[in-house]
């Protein structure tokens, strides 16, 4: 098969993060007898200092021309405050790419041997952690209208607005339980249905849905009571299906519990048929302070190759392989990055998954 990919490496650790992930695509490609397609652009501050701006023509170009992105990170605190909010290349480029990929899929797994790496005690975690965390990512406060301040200071006033249609919620709502049917086939609806009306829209849709789908079982959580339970009970937990604000700080909270965010792949994929393109990247950022050292974990990313051969390419044994490789080296413990408590450099864990191959 042509796997035809735009690889959008970016700022900080992104660069090498991608470059270990792409060794690791070329040895499976080759085992199986894939044709690797990868055509590099520029994004974030690797495209400002080029192009004038973080995400160029061409770089979409590339993008709508192949049939999945790879995604490092993009952004540098310190160069990104010497832009207005609407230029920075987190708005301009990672939130113009991600438009019409409506389901974010983050999968936090946590190695068995790595279980100490959990900042949970043990008695907490005997259950294993593996959660598939499935967060909207088209809608809500993110893109709802009216936004801004307007005003003059004292005076000034914010407003940021919440609004989902019912469309939007079905729709994330129909993946949910489409991936928990695949899974341990239980899912958590997340939401705030005490307080928000948009919340009230979606566990009453959630409801009605459940009942198409009698083997898997959904239960209603609010959002504060679900970042405790995270805490307290992780392993109850299979899938949970929430809108984009909650998905964005319950995936940052549940990355922990996989010992490390450097672990924590995700996939945004749009309706099929769309002409949007599926975005893979890690969940994590771009790491200024280690970049260009070797240091960064490229597990993330090389996870997200991952998905994309499952998601995008229906390769599922191709990406079994990439995750048996990559879990054995981390349960093996004795070839890991700084944030794991490790030595190894990015190429050295790289290499490791590679040889695992
Ligand atoms: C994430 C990030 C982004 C988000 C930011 C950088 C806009 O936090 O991917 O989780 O909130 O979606
Ligand atoms: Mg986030």
């Amino acid at each position: 098969m042509d796997l035809r990919i735009a690889v959008l490496p970016g700022d900080g650790i992104g660069v090498e993060v991608v470059d270990a992930s792409m060794r690791v695509l070329d040895v499976v490609a080759r085992k199986f007898g894939h044709k690797v397609h990868a055509e590099f652009a520029d994004v974030g501050w690797a495209a400002i200092d080029k192009h004038g701006t973080a995400l160029p023509a061409s770089t979409r170009e590339i993008c709508q021309r192949n049939s999945a992105i790879l995604f490092g990170a993009v952004g540098l605190p310190d160069r990104d405050q010497t832009l207005p909010q609407k230029e920075r290349p987190e708005r301009v480029a990672l939130l113009e790419l991600r438009k019409g990929l409506f389901a974010n899929l983050r999968h936090v797994l946590l190695p068995p041997g790595l279980a100490s790496r959990c900042p949970l005690k043990m008695e907490l975690i005997k259950g294993g952690i593996d959660i598939m965390i499935i967060r909207e990512l088209t809608g809500g406060l993110y893109y709802g209208q009216p936004q801004g301040i307007s005003g003059a200071s004292p005076d000034r006033k914010a407003i940021d607005t919440l609004a989902y249609s019912e469309q939007e919620i079905s729709r994330i709502l129909k993946v949910g339980f489409e991936t928990a049917r695949k899974r341990r086939k239980r899912l958590t609806s997340v939401d705030k249905a005490n307080i928000l009306a948009t919340s009230q829209l979606w566990r009453e849709l959630a409801t009605a849905m459940g009942k198409q789908y009698p083997d898997v079982r959904l239960e209603h959580m609010y959002v504060d009571n679900a970042s405790m339970q995270l805490l307290r009970r992780p392993s109850d937990f299979d899938v949970i299906v929430t809108e984009n604000t909650f998905g964005d700080i319950l995936s940052d909270e549940a990355s922990m519990l996989a010992g490390s965010i450097g672990l924590v792949p995700s996939a945004s994929l749009g309706e099929p048929g769309a002409p949007s393109v599926p975005f893979y990247e890690p969940i994590h950022g771009s790491a200024p302070d280690i970049a260009g050292q070797n240091k960064a974990n490229p597990v993330a990313t090389i996870l997200s190759v991952a998905m994309m051969l499952n998601y995008t390419f229906g390769l599922s044994k191709e990406a079994a392989a990439i995750e048996k490789a990559t879990f054995g080296v981390l349960n093996a413990g004795n070839i890991l990055t700084g944030d794991l408590g490790g030595k190894a450099t990015c190429s050295e864990v790289t290499d490791a998954v590679i040889a695992g191959l």
